[in-house]
C-alpha cells in the first residue's frame, strides 16, 4: 500500500444525532467514531431504523450533528463557511441517496449533467454531457437518456442517481443502499462498477443490509444502538 493510500480522509468523532418529534426524544446516533482511509471501501451494516442513512447524511455534510464532528482532510466540515461546505457536498463528495432524489422535470441525462452545473465544475457543457452519457452507458442506461424519472423503473432511477454521484469524479463516494432496489443482474453490474472504481483508488463508504455486498468491502462496521461495532 502506498503512503497516500494510508492517509486518513474522513473521521467522525463522538457523533450524536438526536431527533425531537412530538415531545419524544430519539437518540439515533450516540457517539459514532469512524475513520476512513483514502482508497478504502467501508461498508456500514445495520438493521432498518438503526440510523445508517442519518450517519451517511452527516458524513456528507447534508445535516448537522447534535454533538461531535466530522473531519474531512483534517477540516471540521461543520465549521466551514456555507460556501466551503457547499463545495464539500458538491465537489468532494458524490452522494447516492437511498431514495434517489432525482428531479422529476429533468430527463435521466439532465439529472446527471446537473451535478456538474451545481458544483461549478470546470468541464464544458459538451464534456459534461459526454461524461454523463459515458457513465449512463456504463450503467446500461444508454437507451433511457431522455426518459423522465417517472418513466423509469426503480433500478433505472438508482442507476441515474449513481451516474450523477460520479459525474464530478468525487474523492469520496457515499452510497446509501446502492443495490437495494435492483435485481441480481443489475445489482451485480453496479457492484462490478464499484469494484472497478475501488481498484482505481476510489474511497467508498457504502450503507447496505446485504451481507454479501458488505463482504466486497475492505472493512465492515455494524451500527447498533447508536454506536459502531467492528
Ligand atoms: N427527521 C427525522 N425526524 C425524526 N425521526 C427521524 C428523522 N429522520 C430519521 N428519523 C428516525 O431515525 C431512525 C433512523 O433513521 P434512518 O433513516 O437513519 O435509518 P436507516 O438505518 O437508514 O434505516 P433503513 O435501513 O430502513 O433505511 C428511524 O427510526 C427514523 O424514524
Ligand atoms: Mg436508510
Amino acid at each position: 500500500m502506498t503512503a497516500t493510500a494510508q492517509k486518513t480522509l474522513l473521521v467522525s468523532t463522538d457523533l450524536h444525532k438526536t431527533y425531537r418529534t412530538g415531545g419524544e426524544i430519539l437518540e439515533i446516533l450516540q457517539g459514532v467514531d469512524l475513520k476512513v482511509k483514502q482508497g478504502e471501501w467501508l461498508a456500514i451494516l445495520g438493521a432498518s431504523g438503526s440510523g445508517k442513512s442519518t450517519l451517511l447524511h452527516l458524513l456528507g455534510g447534508l445535516d448537522r450533528p447534535s454533538k461531535g464532528n466530522v473531519q474531512y482532510n483534517n477540516q471540521d466540515i461543520y465549521k466551514l463557511s456555507r460556501k466551503a461546505i457547499n463545495q464539500y457536498r458538491n465537489r468532494d463528495v458524490g452522494f447516492v441517496f437511498q431514495f434517489y432524489h432525482l428531479l422529476p422535470e429533468l430527463t435521466a441525462l439532465e439529472n446527471v449533467t446537473i451535478a456538474g452545473m451545481i458544483s461549478g465544475s470546470t468541464l464544458s457543457a459538451t464534456d459534461r454531457k459526454k461524461r454523463a452519457e459515458m457513465l449512463l452507458d456504463q450503467l446500461g442506461m444508454s437507451h433511457r437518456l431522455k426518459h423522465r424519472p417517472n418513466k423509469l423503473s426503480g433500478g433505472e432511477r438508482q442507476r441515474v442517481a449513481i451516474a450523477r454521484a460520479l459525474l464530478n469524479e468525487p474523492d469520496l463516494l457515499l452510497a446509501d443502499e446502492p443495490t437495494g432496489n435492483l435485481d441480481a443482474d443489475t445489482g451485480q453490474q453496479i457492484l462490478d462498477l464499484f469494484i472497478e472504481l475501488h481498484k482505481q483508488g476510489q474511497t467508498i463508504v457504502m450503507v447496505t443490509h446485504d451481507q454479501k455486498v458488505a463482504d466486497l468491502a475492505d472493512r465492515q462496521v455494524l451500527l447498533e444502538r447508536g454506536v459502531l461495532k467492528k
